[in-house]
């Protein structure tokens, strides 16, 4: 178990020097959805490429910026983009915006992202509420993260997601009359899409949505005991669930144009935490 304390000191020791509040909400945004950070008022935005010690994201869609934004009087930590597994970073690194956004002060946290649709009742522009996390792919890497390498641990892993967040984001998307579906978020590891075979096998068991993100920041965040929940947009069909062939910017265009929606039902959530 890595010391992120020690390994990015540097970061947070700079970011606290930086940061123009404490913020109390901390919000992840995925592929396609950082738009988000430019429709509110932010107070300072930082290149994560500025912060010296901060891991570089390569992925086309991803800025790499960190805001501190406000909406309704609630302060808001705000990341737009993310470093990813297979990326070539360790699991530990791409927990470090959570790292961050705990050790400034924020309490909650809501990760976005953009994800394959496996069942068959949604379609590309569905948001979706993650009501469980599947990260058996990577449960010895989170293991790992998180220090339960005692084999006879009996912590039945974390309860998450929140289930106050949970109910939160579900009335703010019946307020807002958005039709939220829920469902099972599948880590794999990526970086290529996976396979027909491959959504097949993890459809048999039980996934709802496939992605390359989140879990282990779910995860990360449960164990510093935040408060976090997750909403996927569905932003393609996976693969063989539809003929059409997989393409970053078929994520990257779907994620735009539900990016008003993205917004509503984000701003209505921060308003009732
Ligand atoms: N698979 C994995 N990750 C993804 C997908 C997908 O179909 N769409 C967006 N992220």
């Amino acid at each position: 178990m890595i010391n992120l304390n020690s390994k990015y000191k540097t970061v947070i020791n700079f970011l606290k020097s930086e940061a123009p509040f404490e913020p109390e909400f901390s919000i992840i945004l995925g592929s396609g959805l950082g738009d988000f950070a430019e429709q509110i008022h932010t107070h300072k935005s930082i290149s994560t490429s500025d912060i010296p010690g901060y891991p570089a994201s390569t992925v086309i869609g991803h800025k790499g910026k960190i805001h501190f934004a406000e909406y309704e009087n609630k302060k808001l930590i705000l990341f737009q983009g993310r470093v990813h597994f297979y990326e070539g970073y360790d699991i530990n690194e791409c927990v470090i915006p959570v790292f961050i956004s705990y050790k400034l002060g924020a309490d909650k946290l809501l990760l976005t992202n953009a994800a394959g649709g496996i069942n068959k009742n949604f379609s590309p522009g569905d948001l979706m509420l993650i009501t469980s996390f599947n990260g058996i792919l990577i449960k010895k890497e989170l293991t790992d993260l998180i220090g339960l390498t005692n084999p006879t641990a009996k912590n039945n892993f974390l309860v998450l997601p929140h289930p106050k967040l949970n109910s939160v984001i579900k009335l703010s998307a019946q307020k807002e009359k958005i039709d939220l579906k829920e469902g099972v978020y599948f880590y794999t590891k990526g970086p290529t899409y996976e396979t027909p075979a491959e959504i097949r096998f993890i459809e048999k068991f039980g996934a709802d949505a496939v992605g390359m993100s989140t879990v282990h920041e779910a995860v990360y965040a449960a164990y510093l005991g935040m408060k976090v929940s997750a909403i996927s947009c569905i932003t393609n069909f996976a693969a063989g669930i539809s003929d059409q062939k997989l393409s970053h910017s078929e994520v990257t265009e779907t994620a735009d144009r539900v990016k008003d929606t993205f917004a509503k039902l984000v701003k209505s959530v921060i308003k009732s935490v």
